[in-house]
């Protein structure tokens, strides 16, 4: 295959964006998540935007990357605060469970990713169908905002927790730093029997900012593979 070919990933991407992007209508403040499909979803927008055949759609960005985007493409932005109420929101998703549970968070934009989720009516995610999984954690780690202050501590609780914990790195071998300057540790459980139970005990643990469990988060998935575009409600 040529390099100038898009991959068949990307291309059902591509598809699972552009179906979801029927769902918003002129006049609306949308949510828009981030990482490659979310960032195919921008594209998209402008580009309907840009052919009038949308209007007045304003965006809600879920990371600084997502904003840059969405700045450079002419796609209105405002923010939570301005809107603290979204009828929808689009993102996309590193693994999916067949309840619709999540694991996000491998472009490290979870925490504003889940804070833009929890405050929108629906939350529309767009997959192709390699994230789809048996069960959480098969073929994704969980990744964990964390302090940096006492980082350390925060790793050790997770391997007491049964993950192989990794810290994340930037591509010039420095600490990941997040959009709010935290730390992402990547933590391998393995398939995770009860999701809802990790979840809660992440969250009891003071130093963890969030978590990449999305559970009872998603109203709907849009999924394309080889047989089309699929969506599940
Ligand atoms: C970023 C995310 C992304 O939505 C997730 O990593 C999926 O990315 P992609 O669409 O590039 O496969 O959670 O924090």
């Amino acid at each position: 295959m040529s390099l100038l070919q898009e991959s068949e990933a990307s291309r059902y991407k591509r598809m699972a964006a552009e179906r979801a992007v029927e769902l918003i209508q002129s006049g609306t403040v949308v949510g828009l998540g981030s990482g490659s499909t979310s960032a195919l979803v921008v594209h998209r927008l402008a580009a309907l935007l840009g052919e009038g055949k949308l209007k007045d759609v304003v965006g809600v960005p879920t990371s600084l990357e997502t904003e840059s985007l969405a700045r450079s493409l002419g796609v209105p932005l405002t923010t939570l605060e301005e809107h603290p109420f979204l009828a929808l929101t689009i993102d996309g998703a590193d693994e999916v469970d067949p309840a619709l549970n999540l694991i996000k968070g491998g472009g490290g934009a979870l925490l504003r990713e889940k804070i833009v989720a929890q405050a929108s009516q629906r939350e529309i995610i767009v997959v192709d169908e390699s994230k789809l999984s048996p069960q959480l954690g098969t073929r994704w780690p969980v990744p964990v905002e964390v302090l940096p202050f006492g980082w350390n501590s925060q790793a050790l609780y997770l391997e007491g927790l049964g993950a192989r914990v990794v810290r994340r790195e930037a591509h010039d071998g420095a600490p990941y730093r997040t959009d709010q300057g935290n730390f992402i540790l990547d933590c391998a459980f393995g398939p995770i029997a009860r999701p809802a139970e990790l979840a809660a005990k992440l969250e009891a643990r003071a130093g963890v900012v969030e978590h990449g469990l999305f559970i009872g988060i998603t109203s709907e998935l849009i999924i394309a593979g080889p047989k089309g575009v699929e969506h599940r409600r």
